[in-house]
């Protein structure tokens, strides 16, 4: 289907490292053979994602994803497989040489690339007139007030666009930048009646925003006067930008983040810029916009720990609650910041200082659970009798839903505590909505079991394999074997040819014969990119990760063999044996006795097969 040479994908896998690969989405730590993460294709709490360098392949027991690092990216990614080829080959430095581009299929690519140039541009520029230029004096004054070094400047690219119409178009228009794509790119505006181009910001200060590669591809601009609305200018939507993906300063966080595998969350672009000032190194935020499922991705592929830190107003705290609630939905692990008297985390930091602001906000930020406790309270009048009952009635469904018995007993301990009742009564009352909850939950959901999230087919098959037929496992030990080794492999095919009972796994036999027919040792990745079959993908990925003796003897592989083969006759047997039950009750007994000696001739069949 794809007519990218066979040598290339072959080179390109060859340098490639699928763990480098996964590492850039997904937060690895080494266990045993393997490295294991939260999946990014399935929401859970416990990682079952793993990537196997041995083989140079990830799967996930949770959700059944597997396949080798074209595959990873054309997953994540959401690209097709020339695509993901394309990505690689240019990560590891070789020449996308095949014929056809148009295979990347970018009709913007040309205008993605002027964009992008155009915004690295023009913030050099508005940095120029903020640090060196009569204009900006005044845009620099106001930072200073503020706190900002130029060490800072420096670092977050701060500039200043001018009090002017048509500066940066007139810069745009010497350098033969198209106007209409730099319009369309969020950099000028146009008017109809004039049928002129204009700068769209004028006279704001200028924090360009860069995607999570380093690449500016927006701009926020900040007005000087506090009665110019809005107080915040963004670039809107387009080609290069999307609010909804980006976070603040992820680029250069990344590498924080993933070293402390925690990130500190944000509401403001000056939020950021202070905390990191005092040291804090993995902040982000999602630019005042409430946080988005894709936000969260985002964060769940660098760090399983989040810190909220949002202003401590009332619109800051209910929007903690929210993003708190979405986060925890992902899986992640979230502390919050409670900041006092309502200030931001710029104004704190200005009043107390960055070490008192990582010390007793960031590293002494309260668990999800204290945070939810005290939101809870708003909802009740707790000066009231009724408001308290209220109150402590409505915590058990907080308290009764963490996972640890040692969790919810310090909680109760403490509700017990601060509302002067017994702590058995609290127990009680837990335990009513416990048994309330899973009353609901009784079917379909899948407490107790080792996966969090979801169940479905695949998952059953990695949970209960236990509940499999025999011929079941045989199968798939013998593919994992065969994945391995040659020989095994050419003696299965003596012996056992096409005869797997499952239709997947016969398939996925003739792939392995055919493939080492072209080749002496098996290459996993290599062998699943030829496959071109999703479903086989996951199979042989699933497979693959079977712990199968590296050698088995011949002993045993007859074993198996037998086992497969056995199986149609065992169910010949049984399907026989029901007959003849029915035929007696119904009186038949000459078609019963007809249907025992043919049973007969089965089970003599089986007993040579087992010899
Ligand atoms: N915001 C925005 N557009 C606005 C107002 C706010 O995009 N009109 C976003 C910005 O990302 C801003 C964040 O919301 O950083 C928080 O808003 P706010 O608290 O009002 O601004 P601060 O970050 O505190 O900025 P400053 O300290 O300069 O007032
Ligand atoms: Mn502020």
């Amino acid at each position: 289907m794809h007519k990218i040479p066979d040598d290339v994908i072959a080179a390109v896998l060859s340098r490639t490292n699928i763990v480098e690969v996964v590492s850039k989405y997904v937060h690895l730590t080494k266990q045993g053979k393997y490295l294991k993460g939260l999946c990014p294709f399935h929401s859970e709490k416990t990682p079952s994602f793993t990537v196997t360098p041995e083989k140079q392949i990830f799967y996930c027991y949770g959700c059944g994803k597997g396949g080798e690092a074209f595959k990873f990216i054309m997953e994540i990614e959401g690209i097709s497989f020339p695509e993901a080829v394309k990505l690689l080959a240019e990560d590891s430095g070789i020449p996308v040489t095949w014929e056809r581009a148009e295979y990347i299929q970018d009709e913007h690519a040309e205008e993605r690339r002027q964009l992008l140039s155009a915004h690295e541009l023009a913030a050099k520029w508005f940095h120029y007139i903020l640090m060196n230029t009569e204009q900006g004096k005044h845009a620099l004054e106001y930072l200073r007030s503020r706190g900002f070094s130029d060490k800072l400047i420096e670092a977050f690219q701060i500039g200043y666009a001018p009090q002017m119409w048509d500066a940066l178009t007139q810069f745009f228009e010497k350098r033969a930048y198209p106007l209409p794509l730099m319009e369309n790119g969020g950099l000028l505006t146009y008017q109809d009646e004039r049928d002129q181009y204009y700068d769209r910001f004028r006279d704001r200060i200028i924090f360009p925003l860069h995607d999570d590669r380093g690449q500016i591809v927006a701009f926020a601009g900040r007005s000087l006067q506090p009665d110019v609305q809005p107080k915040y200018l963004n670039t809107p939507e387009t080609l290069l930008f999307h609010k909804s993906r980006l976070l603040y300063h992820l680029h250069q966080a990344k590498s924080e983040i993933r070293k402390s595998n925690q990130v500190v969350l944000f509401e403001g672009y000056v939020d950021v810029i202070k905390a990191w000032d005092a040291g804090v190194l993995n902040g982000v935020a999602s630019m005042g916009t409430s946080l988005t499922e894709e936000h969260v991705k985002l964060i769940r592929r660098h760090a399983s720990r989040v810190v909220i830190c949002y202003d401590g107003d009332d619109a800051g705290v209910n929007a903690a609650y929210k993003s708190l609630t979405l986060l925890e939905k992902a899986g992640l692990v979230v502390n919050v910041a409670i900041l006092p008297d309502r200030m931001d985390p710029d104004e704190y930091i200005t009043r107390y200082g960055g070490d008192k602001f990582r010390l007793e906000m960031i590293q002494g930020a309260i668990s999800a659970v204290r945070f939810k406790l005290d939101y809870l309270k708003r909802g009740y009048k707790l000066s009231t009798e009724d408001g308290r009952l209220g109150y402590i009635r409505a915590t058990m469904r907080i308290i009764s839903a963490l996972p640890s018995p040692v969790e919810r007993e310090y909680y109760l301990k403490d509700l017990a505590n601060e509302y002067q009742v017994s702590i058995d009564s609290l127990k009680q009352e837990m335990f009513h909505v416990i048994e309330k909850t899973q009353k609901k939950k009784q079917d379909g959901d899948n407490i107790g079991k080792p996966w969090n999230n979801g169940m479905n087919d695949r998952r059953e098959e990695a949970t209960r394999p236990a509940l499999r037929p025999a011929y079941y496992n045989a199968e798939r030990n013998l593919l994992a074997a065969m994945l391995q080794d040659a020989s095994i492999t050419q003696f299965v095919q003596e012996r056992l040819g096409d005869a797997f009972n499952i239709d997947a796994h016969a398939a996925l036999a003739a792939f392995i014969y055919r493939y080492y027919t072209e080749h002496d040792a098996l290459e996993l990745s290599t062998f699943l990119v030829m496959l071109q079959d999703e479903e086989l993908e996951r199979l042989t990925t699933a497979i693959s990760m079977l712990e199968v003796a590296k050698v088995m003897n011949e002993r045993a592989l007859e074993d198996h063999i037998i086992q497969i083969k056995k199986a149609p006759m065992l169910l010949a047997i049984e399907h026989k044996k029901e007959q003849m039950h029915r035929a007696e009750r119904s009186g038949d007994v000459q078609r019963a006795v007809q249907i025992a000696s043919e049973i007969i001739t089965l089970e003599k069949k089986l007993k040579e097969t087992q010899q």
